[in-house]
């Protein structure tokens, strides 16, 4: 990728593991300087990154940590111009059989935690003119994937935030867009890949004919992350082979 971000500073929440850590690292070959902000492993994936990477424990629902963590990333950096909302967690259990607990859960992480840490990043980012803001969502807030009500409703909830985010601050210079990959080779999905009837449902509902690999995710983002992307506000870019658009007959 070239020196798309050369220069731009930021935070990519969970980072640590799986499309975050990818992200990271093609970020970092982009040009940026990237703060990790991760429950788990921020400090060691920021050391094996390099390049000035900074590695900030915390949990993106915790209001505080957030708010706090953000301001040390615009101090050290001396600004604050990307947020990539990629930290996320699922459940998969039938809809008759999951908890409240674990709804809560996954809603608490993949769409308070998304508004949480947007609205940090936006108290950073008023004063200095602006940034952009990158959500990943999933195809799965576009279609019903059985099994996942809470993880579908998340997303579904995180292409609705961006689209507000989008409409409410586009004026004021904050650019707001998703990501909705399909299915992405990567510890969260690993159970897929080792289950016959899985490889062939998302080998066969996918025009590619195949999943995801981590760095395909990188260009996406990168382009959202750069001014090649200035007139691209509150969309949700589909990253999934064609699976989403084959869903016709
Ligand atoms: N892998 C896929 O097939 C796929 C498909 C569509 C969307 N996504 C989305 O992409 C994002 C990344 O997924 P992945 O596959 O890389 O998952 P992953 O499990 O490999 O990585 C998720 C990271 O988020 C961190 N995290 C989880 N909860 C957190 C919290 N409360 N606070 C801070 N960090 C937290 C984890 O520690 C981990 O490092 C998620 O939002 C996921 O929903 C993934």
């Amino acid at each position: 990728m070239s020196r798309l971000l050369e220069g731009r500073v930021g935070v990519i929440t969970g980072a640590a593991s799986g499309i975050g850590r990818g992200l990271a690292e093609a970020f970092v070959a982009a040009g940026a300087r990237v703060a990790i902000f991760d429950r788990t492993g921020a400090e060691e994936a920021a050391g094996e990154i390099g390049g000035g990477t900074l590695g900030l424990p915390g949990d993106v629902t915790d209001e505080q940590r957030v708010a706090e963590a953000f301001e040390t990333v615009a101090t050290a950096f001396g600004g604050f111009d990307f947020l990539v909302n990629n930290a996320g967690v699922r459940v998969q259990v039938p809809f008759t059989e999951q908890t409240l607990e674990s709804w809560r859960q996954t809603i608490d992480v993949n769409l308070t935690g998304t508004f949480v840490c947007s609205q940090a990043a936006v108290r950073l980012m008023l004063p200095r003119g602006g940034g952009k803001i990158v959500n990943l969502a999933s195809t799965a807030g576009a279609l019903a994937l059985t099994e996942r009500a809470a993880y579908n409703a998340s997303k579904g909830g995180v292409m609705a935030l961006t689209r507000t985010v989008a409409a409410e601050l586009a004026s004021r210079g904050i650019q707001c867009n998703a990501i909705a990959p399909g299915i992405v080779e990567t510890p969260l999905s690993a159970r897929y890949f080792t289950d016959p009837r899985m490889t062939e449902i998302i080998t066969s509902n996918t025009p590619l004919g195949r999943w995801g690999q981590v760095d395909e995710i990188a260009g996406p983002a990168i382009f959202l992350c750069s001014e090649a992307s200035s007139y691209v506000h509150g969309a949700t870019l589909f990253v999934d082979g064609g699976w989403n658009a084959a869903k016709g007959y």
